[in-house]
């Protein structure tokens, strides 16, 4: 088989980039390793920054998200037994976020590139790539326990943090930069209606909580917890006495109870992760592939979209003029962003976590930087202009590094 463009994974890059490449008029196939079923209901992120909703709205796949997704113009901060309201909308000229659960995305684009003609081929594991610097390079993948082969003109690598992309490029080729947090996140999603109309991070002396929804009807909540425990070590009652202890408020905070849903529930380990450059001959790595962020900004699926923005416009270049200066500013372009919101992801982090090892110093500092954030206009925007999503940026504002040296 042939194609154009051979895309590695149907998470939101995989899935977006195929999309936006379709409304360009360039072929691609979109090869996943699980079966749509799988990845329409695999629950994940759910907050959507505002440059990812205006990508959805403007490429026609934005319907089901206005309908049913919540806009949000703040968010809490909750520390001391207090909360303190991020009134985003006022400190960004008008910006916002939009609650919107991540399978939703998936299950719109999905729909989208169907009723295209566009192809995903379900319970196709790609295997390893060749001739990745040829004008052919070709992905191997396995379906039904049968061999195959893609062949194309480009490889976009979009298959997450485990894929098989990343390990395909020349030991030696790229610079990882990696940090593990000694946490993790514990998630549910609660039959229950939300107990605050806005998301609450708190950060309490047991550990960071986090109040967040998926609908009128449904509440994400999440706790953090220590990286090595089983998930049969909590009883949903534990569960719900951590998350009343740290959620609660001198005025009495009343945390809804509710069934805890299975497929909500689970450990996610955390880390921070990027390698450079992001391009290796025709592979373009995307997403999750590329670089993962803690989730306490929120910004794992945004990133995974603005790569694939920039990856499209790239391809698209090179596909109608012939230009080569996109693709070749490809990885320079998103690390300038992902850079950007990898330090406010960690910053999120350090922030609002309690991390084990520290003193009462670092948790006095911990408590200073919150009653900074929440008293300072000029920090709260900090805070507010990154949670929204930073605006997209084009290559030529700035000057790239020189270029890797790569040729297509
Ligand atoms: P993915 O969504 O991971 O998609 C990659 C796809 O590639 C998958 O469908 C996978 O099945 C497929 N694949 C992998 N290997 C192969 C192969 N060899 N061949 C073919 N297909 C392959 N972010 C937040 O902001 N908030 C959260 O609460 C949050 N929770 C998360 C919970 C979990 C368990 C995980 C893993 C991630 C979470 N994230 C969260 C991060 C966010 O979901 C990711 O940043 C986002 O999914 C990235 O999208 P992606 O398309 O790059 O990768
Ligand atoms: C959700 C996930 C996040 O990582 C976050 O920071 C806020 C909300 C969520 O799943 O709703």
């Amino acid at each position: 088989m042939r194609t154009q463009v051979g895309i590695v994974g149907a998470g939101p890059a995989g899935l977006m980039l195929s999309h936006l490449l379709q409304l360009q008029g360039i072929e691609s196939v979109v090869l996943e390793k699980n079966g749509r079923d799988y990845i329409e209901n695999r629950i994940r992120a759910g907050v959507l920054e505002q440059n990812t909703v205006d990508l959805l709205n403007e490429s026609g796949v934005g319907d089901r998200m206005k309908e049913q997704g919540m806009v949000h113009h703040g968010i809490e901060l909750r520390f001391g037994g207090q909360g303190h309201r991020i009134d985003m909308k006022d400190l960004t000229g008008g910006r916002a976020i939009t609650v919107y659960g991540q399978h939703e995305v998936v299950r719109d684009l999905i729909a989208a590139r169907i009723e295209a003609g566009g192809e995903i081929i379900f319970g196709a594991r790609a295997v390893n790539l060749h001739d990745l610097e040829s004008k052919e390079p070709t992905i191997h993948y396995q379906k039904n326990g049968e061999d195959d082969e893609l062949r194309c003109d480009f490889i976009a690598g979009c298959d997450g943090f485990y894929g098989a992309c990343r390990p395909s490029i020349p030991e030696g080729t790229l610079t990882v930069y990696e940090r593990v947090y000694p946490f993790a996140w514990l998630g549910i999603l609660a039959e229950t209606p939300p107990s605050s109309e806005e998301l609450i991070y708190a950060y309490h002396e047991r550990g960071f909580a986090l109040h967040s929804m998926r609908s009128p009807e449904l509440t994400r909540l999440y706790i953090q917890c220590d990286p090595g425990g089983d998930i049969e070590d909590w009883p949903d009652e534990r569960i719900w006495e951590e998350l009343h202890t740290r959620l609660a408020t001198g005025e009495g905070f009343a945390l809804d109870k509710g069934p805890i849903l299975e497929e909500g529930k689970g450990i996610t380990p955390m880390r921070s992760f990027a390698v450079e450059p992001m391009q290796y001959g025709r592979l373009f790595l995307a997403g999750d592939a590329a670089h993962i962020v803690p989730p306490t900004g929120a910004k794992g699926m945004n990133l995974a979209v603005a790569d694939v923005r920039i990856l499209a416009e790239a391809l698209a270049a090179w596909y109608g003029p012939g230009q080569t200066d996109l693709l070749g500013e490809y990885s320079e372009t998103c690390l300038r962003r992902m850079w950007r919101v990898q330090r406010f992801s960690w910053w999120m982090t350090s922030m609002l976590h309690r991390f084990g090892d520290e003193n009462e110093f670092q948790h006095r500092v911990q408590l200073a930087e919150l009653d900074y954030v929440v008293n300072s206009r000029a920090a709260a925007t900090s805070l507010a202009e990154n949670y929204a999503g930073l605006p997209m940026e084009k290559a030529d504002e700035w000057t790239p590094a020189p270029a890797s040296g790569s040729s297509y």
